[in-house]
């Protein structure tokens, strides 16, 4: 059954006391709406619509960059649920199959248990409800459930005290027949404490018109809504629990899996080793058999088999690292690649650079990429040496085989095979030291000599 998703993120969001959208929050250095739209699209959907808010701008921009094909409709004001799954009618149109509603607000939720709800649907639910069990239902919609399925999702605010006492509540998430669901909510009313037209009330028309509706449940954690600061901590803690496990799970060896910070994206293989207090931005490959020591910051990079990685280093965007390099501790790495058994092992920064195949950079060695304008490129051939705290004036290519002397500044290009020296060439004075020295302490003693006594009457 072809499926479209709709998302809803149009809801204004004043408890998070916010000037970004709340759908754009990140956790795991991703916005919430990239949860929701990658628990998504493990589903295949036909369409994807986000249903954003009046001068939704922002979001729009924010889903396209996660996702090309969504399509963006506005709702104009925000006047509940219901209203927002109407707003993206036009985006249906010509559309066959289920519709199936999620809320960029709720980041946690497994593309397993979307698959679960169309498989409720495929068994012949005419509306499928996902709902959770708790034992603070607090806010929620609950879930009137009778002999023939789910009866009706009666919101806390309109609902009677033995309603409230029910613990099954509505996580928000929902899938119908997509031409059904916009025909039901045609009949909803805003007449509840809110005044707001409610998604939730197709269930209680559906049964109204003799259809079968039913709830499937989820843990509590994947229906986490996030409307302030602290569920966004929450959020997050769950997302790197549920992260560190599944490493673990896959064969990745956290030394101290409560210290490394994963993204959403972090790809990590088998039998690499992660040391405590690791932080993974976005776009960060790890192969298998790599090593990150300690106190490590990785954003954008590629860790390739048998790498060595810090401790104390920072990967930034770009930062390629080949088969069995060794990028040591203090060195920063952006836009470049690090050929295999390459070692950049201290105290250096590498920017816009190629380092050739089991080259060595020295300590201190600093790839001069920026002149305040524009940016070089800084070339280093196979094998290549570059002797500690050299300067790499970009743009500059050092041949093959090339040995660079330490401090050097190099501004021109070295052949393979050359040995370049830029810097003062150093001179020896036979035993200058000794005669300096000699004549600093005949001077020093002159001074501090004690002065003759004073004569009598002077
Ligand atoms: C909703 C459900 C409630 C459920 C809870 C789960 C209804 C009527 N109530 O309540 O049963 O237990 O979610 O978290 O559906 N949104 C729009 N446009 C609007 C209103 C909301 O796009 O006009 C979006 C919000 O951005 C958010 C989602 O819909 O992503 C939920 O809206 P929210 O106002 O948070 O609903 P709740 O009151 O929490
Ligand atoms: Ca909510």
């Amino acid at each position: 059954m072809p499926v479209a998703v709709i998302v809803l993120a149009a809801g204004q969001s004043t408890r998070m006391n916010s000037d970004l959208p709340k759908v754009l929050h990140p956790v795991a250095a991703a916005p919430l709406l990239a949860h929701v739209l990658a628990a998504a699209r493990g589903l295949d959907p036909d369409r994807t619509v986000v249903v954003v808010g009046h001068g939704g701008e922002a979001v729009a921009a924010a889903a396209r960059a996660i996702d090309p094909e969504v399509a963006i409709v506005e709702q104009a004001e925000p006047r509940g649920t219901g209203h927002a799954v109407l707003a993206a009618a036009p985006a249906l149109d010509g559309f066959e199959g289920d519709a199936l509603v999620l809320y960029g607000d709720t980041p946690l939720v497994r593309t397993g248990t979307l698959q679960a709800m169309l498989a409720a649907r495929a068994e012949g639910a005419a509306v499928v409800v996902l709902g959770f069990e708790t034992e603070a239902p607090g806010g929620y919609g609950r879930l009137i459930v009778d002999e023939a399925g789910l009866a009706a999702i009666v919101e806390a605010r309109d609902a009677t005290p033995e309603q409230r006492a029910i613990r099954l509540c509505n996580s928000g998430l929902l899938a119908a027949d997509a031409a059904l669901l916009l025909d039901l909510l045609a009949g909803v009313e805003p007449d509840n404490a809110k005044g707001e037209y409610y998604l939730t009330d197709v269930v209680g028309l559906a049964r109204a018109a003799g259809l079968h509706a039913t709830a499937i449940t989820c843990p509590e954690e994947e229906t986490l809504g996030v409307n302030a600061r602290t569920d966004l901590a929450a959020a997050e803690a769950a997302f790197q629990a549920r992260a560190r496990a599944e490493a673990l799970a896959n064969g990745t060896t956290l030394v101290d899996p409560g210290s490394v910070w994963f993204a959403l994206d972090t790809v990590v293989g088998r039998d690499v080793v992660i040391e405590p207090n690791v932080f993974f931005g976005p776009g960060v490959t790890v192969e298998s058999g790599a090593l990150i020591h300690s106190f490590c910051h990785l954003t954008g990079c590629h860790i390739s088999r048998g790498a060595e990685i810090g401790p104390f280093a920072r990967l930034r965007p770009g930062a390629e690292i080949a088969e069995d390099a060794r990028i040591g501790n203090f060195v920063e790495v952006k836009n470049s690649i690090v050929e295999e058994g390459a070692k950049v092992n201290h105290l250096s920064y590498i920017g816009d650079t190629r380092v050739g195949p089991r080259s060595n950079i020295g300590a201190g060695t600093i790839t001069c990429n920026y002149d305040g304008f524009f940016k070089y490129r800084t070339e280093i051939g196979e094998q290549a040496f570059i002797g500690s705290n050299t300067s790499l004036v970009a743009p500059v290519t050092i041949g093959a085989g090339a040995l660079v002397a330490a401090g050097s500044v190099i501004t021109e290009d070295v052949a393979p095979g050359a040995l370049a020296f830029a810097r003062a060439r150093q001179e020896g004075k036979p035993g200058l030291a000794t005669k300096f020295r000699e004549r600093l302490r005949a001077l020093k003693a002159a001074r501090t000599a004690p002065k003759a006594p004073e004569k009598a009457g002077a």
